[in-house]
């Protein structure tokens, strides 16, 4: 069909139709709510609730106004890739050259990095269903094709080898991306199904990319780094989670030597470098462990909360409660269509959770996400309200 010219001029991009987050509808109907007046309780939002721990702020305040703040190197400032460097070392005793550190604004720009500097338009990238929803659309926008692997009970929710070398034989994968811990499902891969995985893709040749940003954050089962794992490797996090900084739009990827100068190319181009004040306060924000390490406590308590309460309050089908800080509740006996169970739970009992369409576009209408990253009363809360909802229906 021929577009007049005018509106040929408009015409968004058929890559740009990528579909929104459904999370932003859940938060805008919450807003409603508390403008009139209602006291929502906040399981929708996958971020912390505290701010940056007190070294980050206090290094700000100590350059802000006496600098001039300008670019930096465009792979970051030297001294945060080597205390990002230094990290591995002290976290999971795997040396790490700072060379293969590079500094990105979140881990969501270090996932187009990623994506631009290892695939080509038309490879097929393997994802976890149900998974995080902008890898399917990062991919999309770029080109790529994202091919979903759908994972269960038996393998914690994870892509295995099996299921991985399943897929590349019916149809050649270029990569696969996996989460651990994951979103929305806080299941993690214990060591071995990870280095099980990775070696699957080393030998047939599938580029492997690690989403570490839940780092920090496990409670249940042992986390282990793909750094350790393989050099081909390419792994990408955040300071957005346990460091408590998600506004600050700041993460890292450590990637294969040969990926260096070609992501830098891309970023130089694409971002020049990522902001200078969050750099400073990334790099001080390793010293606010002890601040970091409570507030990770408080997530321990939530997630004991929830799990001995739901099942009490009538919610007891969930995912193990692994790691991050969400717990990813199967709603099959209360509703065909979790969007709307969301909906009614939001409205009746002002508790707010993320249907799991937005995760998952084949199993999701069974599945509502809640986060445990808010405050301990607001838990303790949310599962008083859940039950007295869910014996009310
Ligand atoms: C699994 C996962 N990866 C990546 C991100 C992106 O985080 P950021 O860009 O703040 O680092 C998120 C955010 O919620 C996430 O849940």
């Amino acid at each position: 069909m021929m577009l007049d010219p005018a509106r040929k001029l408009m015409a968004p991009s058929a890559r740009s139709d990528v579909p929104p987050f459904m999370v932003m509808d859940v938060m805008a109907a919450a807003a409603r709510i508390e403008a009139a007046g209602g006291k929502v309780i906040h399981m929708e939002v996958g971020q912390p609730a505290v701010g940056a721990p007190s070294p980050a702020i206090a290094a700000v305040q100590a350059v802000l106004g006496k600098s001039a703040l300008g670019y930096t190197e465009t792979l970051g400032i030297p001294s945060l890739r080597a205390r990002i460097a230094r990290h591995y070392a002290e976290t999971h005793r795997v040396p790490v050259s700072a060379d293969r550190v590079i500094v990105t604004t979140g881990s969501s720009a270090g996932f187009i990095l990623a994506f631009l500097a290892m695939f080509e338009p038309g490879d097929r990238v393997a994802i976890a269903n149900p998974g995080y929803p902008p890898y399917r659309h990062i991919l999309t926008a770029l080109g790529c094709e994202p091919v979903l692997i759908e994972t269960g009970a038996a393998n914690r929710f994870a892509i295995t080898g099996e299921s991985l070398r399943a897929a590349h034989r019916k149809k050649p994968l270029a990569g696969v991306l996996v989460a651990s811990p994951a979103n929305p499902t806080g299941t993690m891969m214990t060591p071995d199904a990870l280095a099980a995985l990775i070696r699957v893709a080393d030998d047939e040749g599938i580029r492997f990319i690690s989403d570490e940003i839940y780092h920090g954050l496990d409670y249940a089962v042992p986390v282990e780094t793909a750094a350790r794992l393989s050099e081909n490797a390419v792994v990408i996090n955040s300071f957005s989670k346990y460091f408590c900084m998600t506004g600050w739009r700041i993460g890292w990827m450590v990637v294969p030597q040969a990926l260096v100068r070609p992501i830098d190319r891309l970023h130089g181009n694409l971002a020049i470098s990522v902001p200078t004040l969050s750099q400073i306060a990334a790099e001080a924000a390793f010293e606010g462990r002890a601040e970091l390490d409570a507030i990770k406590h408080g997530y321990e308590d939530n997630r004991k909360i929830l799990i001995e309460g739901l099942p009490k309050a009538g919610l007891s089908k969930f995912l193990p409660v692994d790691g991050a800080f969400y717990l990813y509740a199967d709603v099959s006996e209360f509703s065909d269509d979790s969007f709307d169970f969301a909906k009614r739970l939001l409205e009746q009992a002002h508790v707010a959770a993320t249907p799991g369409v937005d995760f998952d576009p084949i199993d999701g209408r069974h599945f509502v996400r809640f986060s445990y990253a808010g405050s301990t009363a607001d838990m303790r809360e949310a599962v008083e309200r859940i039950g007295a909802w869910l014996h009310k229906r």
